[in-house]
């Protein structure tokens, strides 16, 4: 038999069609704006991360469009040849600033960020200790090392004490515990003081990923370390994306300058992938600028979120373990999921069902995103379509 090289996708494909897994990917037809356009319908979008909708504030398109012209559309090379610029520095010492640290280093994508340094933190002679619930890319950057691996309860600091202790009788060289700062998934917020004072007599690193906090938590948004009031001789690695609430895009990690020193000249993901466009870098820094001078964003987020948590709890809808500007409306079961987004949409309102294996079989549920560009308004439209559909789909 002459073999098909390629023909196994297809069927790996039909197989998530038939299982009614496979994505469809919908088209935005514009700017990712609070009201939307997704095929060819306008939209009140409930499942951004442009939390705080600064990809289109002026001064980040301005500050875009200005790098271009003076550094051109792309910067040539990867950070460590010639690709590292004035603005790519200026951001990092930005960052640095605004996160309260020594140091900042920014790479193409939190994803790489995970990927590239997670990697470089443990050798097979130490222990990684690991939220049961950490986002997809803290576990392939886990994968990617030979340390051994242990799991604690999510976020249940007596379950990492517990774990821990397991840990050390390894008699490991170093430890890292790692967590998300948000979780994804519930909007739950990681106890990082807990953490912190659970790992500090063990000498434990503590790396926490705060794509969903930053630009939300915190003082005028600086994160999840600002929020616990902790420092960075706390928590070592503060990581976290522009692609969420800054607007942007493009991962980073904060904390100390030995730190910085040793991951930019270790991490694979920085050291052999091309740096940010000009334009890219010039816009993060305008997200950092807005963010220190016009705190009225983060202060919507937190008031739309209060609003509409109320709205759909008054309902009758369960929000889950919501503590964040992340918002879930659970339904169960995953069929329940599935009809309320459909009908959402129907109402003009986009908000995407979570369902099997994302989550467990019956904790699917609609993920909303709340943005601080919504106005009360558009809020209340959706809470009504919630409400319309939530009692024809006999969620509430
Ligand atoms: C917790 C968490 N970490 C990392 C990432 C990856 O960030 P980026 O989009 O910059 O690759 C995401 C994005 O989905 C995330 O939610």
């Amino acid at each position: 038999m002459v073999r098909d090289p390629i023909g196994w996708m297809r069927d790996e494909y039909n197989k998530l069609v038939d299982a009614n897994l496979n994505w469809r990917i919908r088209e935005l037809q514009g700017p990712s704006t609070p009201s939307a356009m997704i095929d060819g319908k306008e939209v009140i979008m409930l499942c951004s991360n442009n939390y705080l909708n600064l990809s289109n504030h002026p001064k980040l398109k301005e500050a875009a469009l200005n790098a271009i012209k003076s550094h051109g559309a792309g910067s040539g090379s990867v950070r460590a040849i010639a690709g590292t610029m004035d603005i790519h520095l200026e951001l990092e010492r930005r960052l640095a600033n605004f996160k309260g640290a020594e140091a900042a280093l920014t790479y193409s994508a939190g994803f790489a960020t995970n990927e590239g340094l997670i990697p470089q933190l443990v050798t097979k002679n130490d222990a990684i200790v690991s939220d049961e619930l950490n986002h997809g890319s803290i576990i392939d950057g886990v994968r990617l090392t030979k340390a051994k691996r242990f799991v604690y309860k999510h976020t249940d600091v007596a379950d990492l004490e517990r774990v821990l202790d397991e840990a050390e009788k390894d008699n490991p060289e170093k430890i890292l515990v790692i967590t998300d700062g948000v979780f994804s998934m519930d909007g739950d917020i990681a106890p990082l003081d807990g953490v912190v004072k659970a790992a500090e007599p063990h000498g434990a690193m503590i790396y926490v990923d705060d794509a969903h906090g930053e630009a939300v938590l915190g003082e005028g948004g600086r994160g999840i370390v600002s929020h616990f009031k902790l420092t960075h001789e706390q928590v070592h690695f503060e990581m976290g994306t522009f692609s969420k609430a800054f607007g942007t895009m493009g991962g980073h990690v904060s904390g100390s300058r030995d730190m910085v020193n040793y991951a930019l000249n270790k991490s694979r993901s920085w050291l052999l992938s091309g740096s940010h466009p000009p334009a890219t870098a010039a816009s993060c820094i305008a997200a950092i600028d807005v963010l220190e001078t016009e705190p009225i964003h983060v202060k919507t987020l937190w008031e739309n979120r209060e609003y509409f948590v109320k709205g759909l709890k008054d309902m009758g809808y369960d929000t889950g373990f919501s503590q964040t500007p992340i918002i879930p409306a659970m339904t169960g079961e995953s069929s329940k999921a599935v009809a309320l987004s459909d009908g959402l949409y129907d109402e003009g309102i986009l908000a995407l069902p979570i369902v099997f294996p994302m989550v467990a079989r019956d904790k699917a549920r609609i993920r909303n995103i709340m943005n601080s560009g919504l106005s009360m308004e558009q809020l209340d439209i959706a809470l009504a379509a919630y409400e319309k559909i939530g009692k024809r789909v006999g969620i509430i």
